[in-house]
């Protein structure tokens, strides 16, 4: 991976920095129907969606995208054949053993939302140390969604904020953010689904309050770098209002 592509450096992309999107949140989606077309399990489908990652987390760099949000594995995701899931979660530990010494020394910094709890106990202890490790990385943020969900994430935000005391006229939009798992995070500016599904799966349902959507028809095995540009290329001729006129 190349020394991050500050925005003002993003020649390739040919649009200003400022229309390069901050945060850029991704639904992996496609990866059994890329397996099925080739005959092979589901599985390879996400060893080749994982494989993907790799292409994504470089052209982030290269075009100046500071914070990566994957869906991987979701509060839903436990509905799916045990083989799935226990394959899904040999992923993640196999993409820490694997590569996690390489993210460090990119500078990626990575970041956990979702709940740890019903995750195997080793598994969730290499997720801890690979979080503790990259800490101070300040290249790209991979934020790693892994048995999370929307509405998960706002009941645990109302836990705590219950649990804090905070009073009724506390509440405020700035006080949930801060309790959701993203905590401090900007919200995404731009979500990608790929495979040409058109939902939002309950993935960060109060933080997509104004992204920007993009759902391109590619399985998510075959989002390389240049279907990434153009995703961006996109982003930038959006007309972001928040709800204001021009
Ligand atoms: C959706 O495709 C994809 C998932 C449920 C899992 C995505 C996970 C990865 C790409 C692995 C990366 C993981 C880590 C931990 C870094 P689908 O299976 O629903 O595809 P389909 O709709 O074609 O069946």
């Amino acid at each position: 991976m190349a020394k991050r592509g500050r925005k003002s450096e993003v020649a390739t992309l040919d649009i200003p920095p400022e229309k390069v999107p901050t945060h850029v949140a991704i639904i992996m989606d496609g990866n059994g129907r890329w397996a099925k077309k080739r005959g092979l399990p589901r599985l390879a489908g996400h060893r080749a969606g994982t494989e993907n990652l790799r292409r994504v987390l470089r052209a982030c760099v290269e075009f100046g995208v500071e914070i990566l949000t994957i869906y991987a594995f979701s509060t839903e995701n436990w509905g799916r054949p045990e083989e799935e899931v226990s394959g899904l979660m040999n992923i993640l530990r196999d993409v820490i053993d694997r590569e996690l010494n390489e993210l460090n020394k990119e500078g990626v910094r990575l970041q956990h939302i979702g709940d740890l709890s019903r995750i195997d106990p080793d598994l969730k202890e290499k997720v801890l140390k690979a979080i503790d490790l990259t800490k101070d990385n300040d290249n790209l943020i991979l934020n790693v969604a892994f048995n999370y969900g929307g509405r998960a994430e706002i009941i645990h935000a109302v836990q705590e904020i219950v649990r804090a005391g905070h009073s009724p006229e506390e509440i405020t939009e700035e006080l949930i953010s801060h309790y959701l798992y993203t905590g401090d995070l900007p919200d995404p500016d731009l979500i990608v689904r790929t495979s040409g599904e058109l939902r939002l799966s309950n993935f960060l349902i109060w933080q997509a309050a104004y992204a920007e959507y993009y759902f391109p028809e590619v399985y998510w095995p075959d989002f390389d770098r240049e279907e990434f540009r153009k995703a961006l290329l996109h982003f930038a001729d959006r007309d972001r209002r928040y709800g204001r006129l021009k």
